[in-house]
């Protein structure tokens, strides 16, 4: 299987195939999304939340992407990738953005990166795409900028804020943005942006109108261990209690001296080597 191209995800918008993506962090869950055939991967910097245990995204480092999308690419190796560009690193420079954005592609194996912004970021997106870069938006609920948005709340319910992202969206197309994710905007808003605009609009909390939707991982499938139920996500599976629940089995079996059992004990004559590992 190869990976979609950008050119693949326009033609995907033009025939209203909806795109797929899904986060993922690290070598095992990028392996099973990737068996699950989703379209995308988006190395997210959701990972501050989802797996580092942090209240928000903002202490994200870009080491801290560059080491998880190096590890979600080997579990993924024939699977669009997308890396986000954390916080506070494509706003000063253009060579220092430049420079992170390099490690993402060179080191971290990633397809193209995402930034949150929009006309006030399209010198950065500019200079992506004269590097041969491809580049992801992201305007609407964009959690770096949580402080001063002043907590997650919808976009788009005004006149006025739904004019603002038409036309951040139509500035990001303009730079070359090849998408957009529209994050927790109004579902009105978002179907009429994603039919203004000749790229796909990847949806999240942005109703059926957009041309693709995308979740975190950990949202789909309740891998959280105080999982809290959010209205535009819908969850598929429920591994935090089956984790728990495995490991509590585990623990009970050690201490009643269930396991480990014969079966997974070793006489001398046994030669089990090869399988020593499954
Ligand atoms: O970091 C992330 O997971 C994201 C998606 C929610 C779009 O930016
Ligand atoms: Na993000």
């Amino acid at each position: 299987k190869q990976p979609v191209s950008i050119v693949k995800l326009k033609n995907m918008k033009e025939n209203k195939d909806p795109i797929t993506m899904v986060t993922a962090y690290d070598y095992p869950t990028a392996a099973l999304v990737e068996q699950a055939g989703v379209d995308t991967i988006l190395v997210g910097d959701s990972l501050g939340n989802v797996v580092l245990g942090y209240d928000s995204t903002l202490p994200v480092t870009i080491d801290d992407m560059v080491y998880h999308t190096r590890a979600a690419r080997r579990g993924a190796p024939n699977t669009f990738i997308v890396a986000d560009m954390p916080f506070m690193t494509y706003h000063s420079t253009v060579a220092e953005t430049l420079n992170d954005v390099r490690r993402l592609m060179q080191e971290g194996h990633a397809n193209a990166v995402k930034m949150e912004g929009g006309a006030e970021i399209t010198l950065m997106v500019d200079a992506c795409v004269k590097a041969g870069v491809p580049v992801l938006g992201h305007i609407g609920l964009t959690p770096q900028s949580v402080h001063q948005l002043g907590g997650y709340r919808i976009q788009g319910k005004t006149k006025e804020d739904a004019d603002r992202l038409l036309q951040d969206a139509l500035a990001l197309e303009r730079a070359g943005a090849f998408a957009i994710v529209l994050e927790l905007v109004t579902d009105q808003v978002a179907a009429y942006i994603s039919e203004r605009l000749s790229i796909p609009t990847i949806g999240i909390g942005a109703g059926a109108g957009c041309d693709g939707q995308v979740l975190v991982f950990h949202d789909i499938v309740r891998f959280s261990p105080d999982y809290r139920e959010k209205r535009f996500v819908k969850t598929y599976a429920d591994i935090g209690t089956t984790i728990r629940e495995g490991i509590q089995s585990y623990v009970q079996d050690v201490k009643t001296r269930a396991f480990p059992a014969e079966v997974n004990s070793f006489r001398a004559e046994d030669n089990v080597v090869e399988h020593l590992y499954g």
